[in-house]
């Protein structure tokens, strides 16, 4: 491999432009972005131009047959991540495929078997565990300071907030609504604290009402209210291997106060909550030390300027320096099967078993 990895792009929209390819261009001296693909080619050509780039393709197959390529990012909508990701490991380069893995856990552990075979690395682009407190509470969590974290209560909520553009509103595109698009963010950050214990069964209940009524405002633009096929609402309680449980609540619109972003870990000597992008207010710690209570703010949360920034340095560092991946596929599966047993559950009215096997 040469010194400086040879980087294509799969899907160059959103996500891509702003977060991928800033990313790999803060990292002049460890690599090069080489090409750019989108099935529509005006959105590859602007990327293309922006970031400086000349060979531009709307068939990453094509890509992959003319190009020297190390390592792609697969930004594309959920629905298209897992073939590009299958036959990019197939052909031997490494992958950083968005969140959610893939729509379901089938797809994901199609995605987990051909990173295994190919020997390459697949990381999913879940970058909350990349920001400063996150990577303190790491650290606080893996010093044994918390005891044992056997509960946790993870929110990703927002009060008015349905993605109006792309295509976050459409099952058949997305695999699900705030569950799989945000509370994906939230439960990594939660399990990444929490050891990423084994799930085993899960129960949840999803609603669509809120999403469906055209006579509520939505503070991110107007949609069709009859193309939402998603849930509006999810909540969930998840039961894991070592006796651990968490609860989930993830929203696109919901009547509360605010759009909470956070987790809360409830550990045999300490609780906290953890605001991944909370600045000032990021982290409380609560303790008790000779019957007195404490509600602690640490003062030396580390600084991380762009957490996707930092995901996409690890992601290349890991290349690199022939590491394990900093984000493994088997995370993205557990996630996806977690949603899977919630979505299911829903439907049943009963708990149902979470499968991570591939
Ligand atoms: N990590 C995060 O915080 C975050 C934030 C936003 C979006 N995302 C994820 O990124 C992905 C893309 O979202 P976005 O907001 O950038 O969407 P987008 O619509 O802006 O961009 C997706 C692009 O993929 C292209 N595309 C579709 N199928 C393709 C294919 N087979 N080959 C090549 N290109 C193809 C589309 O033409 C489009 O330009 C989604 O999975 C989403 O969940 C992650």
């Amino acid at each position: 491999m040469a010194n400086k990895l040879k980087i294509g792009i799969i899907g160059s929209g959103g996500i891509a432009q702003g977060c991928h390819m800033k990313g790999y261009q803060s990292i002049p001296e460890l690599c090069e972005m080489v090409a750019v693909c989108d099935v529509n080619p005006e959105i590859a050509k602007t990327a293309a131009d922006k970031f400086g780039i000349t060979k531009v393709y709307t068939d990453y197959k094509e890509m992959f047959a003319n190009e020297e390529i190390d390592a792609v990012s697969v930004a594309t909508p959920n629905k298209y991540h897992m073939q590009p990701t299958v036959d990019a490991l197939t052909a031997g380069k490494h992958v950083i495929c968005e969140k959610p893995l893939g729509i379901n856990a089938e797809e994901c552990r199609a995605m987990c078997r051909a990173a295994k075979d190919s020997g390459k690395i697949l990381q999913v682009g879940l970058q909350s565990r990349f920001s400063g407190p996150a990577r303190f509470m790491k650290e606080y969590v893996d010093a044994g300071k918390m005891g044992h974290v056997y509960f946790a209560r993870a929110q990703a909520l927002r009060r008015r907030g349905v993605p109006a553009w792309g295509v976050f509103i459409d099952k058949e595109k997305q695999g699900g609504g705030p569950l799989i698009d945000i509370g994906v963010h939230i439960l990594d950050l939660t399990l990444f604290l929490m050891g990423y214990p084994k799930p085993v069964s899960a129960s949840g209940k999803t609603w669509d009402t809120l999403g469906k009524n055209p006579e509520l405002f939505n503070y991110w633009g107007s949609y069709d209210r009859e193309k939402f096929t998603v849930e509006d609402f999810a909540v969930g309680m998840i039961k894991f291997e070592d006796g651990s449980v968490v609860s989930l609540e993830s929203s696109f619109m919901a009547n509360l106060d605010g759009d909470p972003f956070q987790t809360q870990l409830f550990g045999t000597k300490a609780g906290a909550t953890v605001k991944p992008y909370g600045g000032d207010d990021a982290i409380q710690i609560y303790t008790e030390e000779d019957q007195q209570l404490f509600n602690l703010k640490p003062a030396n949360v580390p600084h991380v300027e762009s957490a996707h920034t930092a995901e996409i340095e690890a992601f290349v560092k890991a290349i690199l320096e022939e590491k394990t991946s900093p984000v493994p596929g088997e995370n993205g599966l557990i996630l996806n099967a977690i949603f899977d047993a919630l979505y299911k559950s829903s439907e049943t009215g009963k708990e149902e078993l979470v499968d991570v096997t591939f």
